[in-house]
């Protein structure tokens, strides 16, 4: 009896579940290293020819072994079921959210590649890169943009505004980065400012609650109307080619005076507009405290108006979908 080496048969039960491929295989073992005709119950029935003092030593040296055995045993029924359990979940729920760190040939927004590229044609002037916050202050939004409180551009229709009150909004320009750049910092100033913005728009082919500017602003010694449109012919012809040309008519913006509207010339002798533009109205200045002789330009112009023009992108709602099979073409 004593020549049985319980140790090497619990190394070799243990090595049997090693090699088990399907759960189907564990009643074997069991029964194996556990049931009748197991070396476990052959001993068992050895006991009774014991003296009581081997009984007893061996006798617990086999409940030990057992003990161990059905305990694995469990263990390793519980571990198969959970990893089974984990994996037909899996099968039957997958996830379906894209992993875009590994997922090959994931790239930039085409929004943001437009923003990132009307912004590279700027800083190459010298421009640098300027941010606002998106919830304003109307003062910010309308009144240091000397547009006052009766103009239509505040009524509520076109407007999200946060508090009861209309003290504050959510941006619907990014004009503001103008003003909040330059209480902040004194001539002279080359900025771009691009963002998001809100307006309570419906949205349709053309038009989006959420849209994005980009406002640029030059303030400068002796800054005319000339740099203004200089910069932003160059400005097109970087961006859509040399052979577009463009046209400036006169328009009204509370903040500028002169102002204007940049019309590019498109397919069929057709000319669509593209950003508003224009001087900075000296009350603006003032407004910001800058010296009353300060002269410059502005401008801002919509990226999804850009983006749809360059690219024949008929509606506006392909921005925002997240369809990757429209998102892959850029
Ligand atoms: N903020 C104007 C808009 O949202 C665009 C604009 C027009 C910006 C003329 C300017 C400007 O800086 O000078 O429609």
């Amino acid at each position: 009896m004593a020549e049985v080496n319980l140790d090497k048969i619990f190394a070799s039960f243990l090595l049997s579940l090693d090699d088990i491929e399907d759960i189907s295989e564990l009643p074997n073992i069991e029964k194996e290293y556990l049931g009748k005709g197991s070396l476990l119950s052959e001993e068992r029935s050895k006991l009774a020819t014991l003296s009581n003092e081997d009984k007893k030593k061996y006798g617990s040296l086999l409940k030990e072994f057992a003990d161990n055995v059905s305990t694995k045993l469990d263990n390793f029924k519980t571990e198969f079921e959970e990893a089974f359990f984990i994996e037909k979940e899996k099968s039957e729920n997958p996830d379906i959210s894209i992993d875009w760190y590994s997922k090959k040939g994931s790239k930039k927004h085409i929004l943001t590649n437009v923003m990132e590229e009307v912004v590279e044609i700027f800083a190459s002037l010298g421009y640098t890169v300027a941010h606002g916050p998106e919830a304003e202050t109307s003062w910010h939004n309308f009144d240091a943009l000397n547009t006052p409180d009766w103009h239509p551009a505040r009524y509520e229709s076109d407007t999200l505004y946060l508090d009861k009150d209309l003290n504050n909004l959510l941006r619907t320009q990014t004009s503001t980065v103008q003003v909040r750049h330059m209480q902040d910092n004194p001539p002279p100033v080359y900025i771009v400012a691009p963002g998001r913005v809100y307006r309570s728009d419906q949205l349709d082919a053309t038009h989006s609650p959420v849209f994005h500017q980009i406002e640029g602003l030059a303030v400068d010694d002796g800054i005319t109307f000339s740099d203004l449109k200089g910069t932003l012919e160059y400005f097109v012809k970087e961006f859509f080619g040399s052979s577009v040309q463009t046209k400036f008519i006169p328009h009204f913006f509370p903040f500028t005076e002169p102002s204007a509207e940049v019309l590019v010339s498109w397919k069929d002798g057709e000319w669509l507009e593209i950003l508003g533009c224009g001087m900075v109205d000296p009350n603006v200045f003032k407004n910001v405290k800058y010296p009353e002789s300060t002269q410059g330009f502005a401008f801002g112009v919509g990226v999804e108006r850009l983006a749809m023009l360059r690219y024949g992108i008929d509606h506006i709602k392909n921005f925002y979908e997240n369809d990757l099979r429209f998102l892959d073409q850029f």
